[in-house]
């Protein structure tokens, strides 16, 4: 039988990773965060003092891409989310990483949130489901998990980063970020992460 795939999209700071995190523990599944390899590969990037937009630099990195690099410490924050959106427009860099992505999928099925997994990376998923919230929402929640971290922020430029980072993201030519046909759409704005998890593994029961 097939593996149970179960894809979780949406832009930046809309809560798929701590959905995604608990979907796979509830459903007994590996969890994949995607984000995390453009990371890496941002990072590697950065280490080498290349810009993260030059094509042949990052294509290298990804296809260098070593399981330690995902264990870094500093994947997250401005910086590191910056890299990851430009090399995340690089075909090259997409293509280093989709089979890395189709073979954990594969092997015992999994959760895995990102921006194209519904759409690219496994359009035939066993259930999709695109998460959003305002950017009001999301941009408050990236502000308090930098305050959580001790990262001293200005609610301003944390909004202004994440429009930036979703408008790259769902303009870029090669798998830009959008809902597939079939995914299921569910709005967080109002939703704390209990309610947000519960309606999540609703929609997938639903489809099992
Ligand atoms: O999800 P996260 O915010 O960690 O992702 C960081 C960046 O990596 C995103 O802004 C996006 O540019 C890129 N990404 C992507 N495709 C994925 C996951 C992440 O392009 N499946």
């Amino acid at each position: 039988a097939a593996r149970l795939v179960v894809a979780v999209d949406g832009p930046a700071a809309a809560g798929k990773g701590t959905l995604a995190r608990r979907l796979a523990a509830a459903l007994g599944l590996p969890y994949l965060d995607t984000g995390l390899l453009y990371r890496a590969v941002g990072r590697r990037v950065l280490d080498r003092g290349a810009d993260p937009a030059d094509a042949a630099a990052a294509a290298a990195a990804a296809r260098a891409l070593a399981p330690a690099d995902l264990e870094r410490g500093d994947l997250r924050g401005p910086e590191a989310d910056r890299a990851a959106s430009a090399v995340a427009a690089i075909p090259a860099v997409r293509a280093a990483l989709l089979d890395w992505q189709r073979d954990f999928g594969r092997r015992h099925g999994a959760v895995l949130d990102g921006r194209d997994i519904g759409t690219v990376v496994f359009p035939e998923a066993t259930v999709k489901l695109f998460v959003t919230a305002s950017v009001a929402e999301r941009a408050q929640r990236r502000w308090l998990e930098l305050q959580g971290r001790g990262v001293a922020a200005d609610p301003a430029a944390v909004e202004a980063e994440l429009r930036e980072r979703d408008a790259r993201d769902a303009g870029r030519a090669v798998a830009p970020l959008r809902p597939a046909a079939d995914a299921r759409l569910l709005d967080t704005t109002a939703l704390d992460a209990e309610a947000a998890f519960a309606m999540a593994l609703a929609l997938v029961r639903e489809r099992l």
